[in-house]
């Protein structure tokens, strides 16, 4: 099953948008370099809907003297609630928990629309 859920245009790079996919609640991102990700609209914690957080960046320690740099910005989707973090880029795992990840689905553009496949 596949099912047009946005026109392309309706989402601006590094934004996000709310979207059904049949019953499904879905989230589409998409990211400064222009792909799509489509991911259940519900965080694995308290089922919080993701599409009201934040897509946010990831620091990365670069040396022994406590110095971080900003990596992965637009990337992380931050949930409203109490802030877990997912990578939308690396399947939707949690940064706290990698082995935990966020029901994901196919994306492809065809013509000007985001179609998600289940
Ligand atoms: S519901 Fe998402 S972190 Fe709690």
């Amino acid at each position: 099953m596949k099912e047009v859920v946005l026109k392309k245009e309706d989402i601006e790079p590094g934004k996000m948008k709310s979207a059904s996919l049949g019953k499904i609640p879905i989230v589409v991102c998409r990211t400064k370099d222009g792909e799509f990700y489509a991911y259940a609209n519900r965080c694995l914690h308290q089922g919080a809907p993701l599409s009201e957080g934040a897509l946010v960046g990831d620091t990365k320690r670069t040396d022994v003297h406590g110095n971080y740099e900003y990596i992965k910005e637009g990337e992380i989707l931050r949930c409203p609630w109490h802030g877990l973090e997912y990578d939308i880029k690396n399947d939707g795992c949690m940064l706290a928990e990698p082995d935990k990840k966020l029901r994901s689905f196919k994306v492809t553009i065809e013509d000007d629309y985001v179609v998600v496949h289940k």
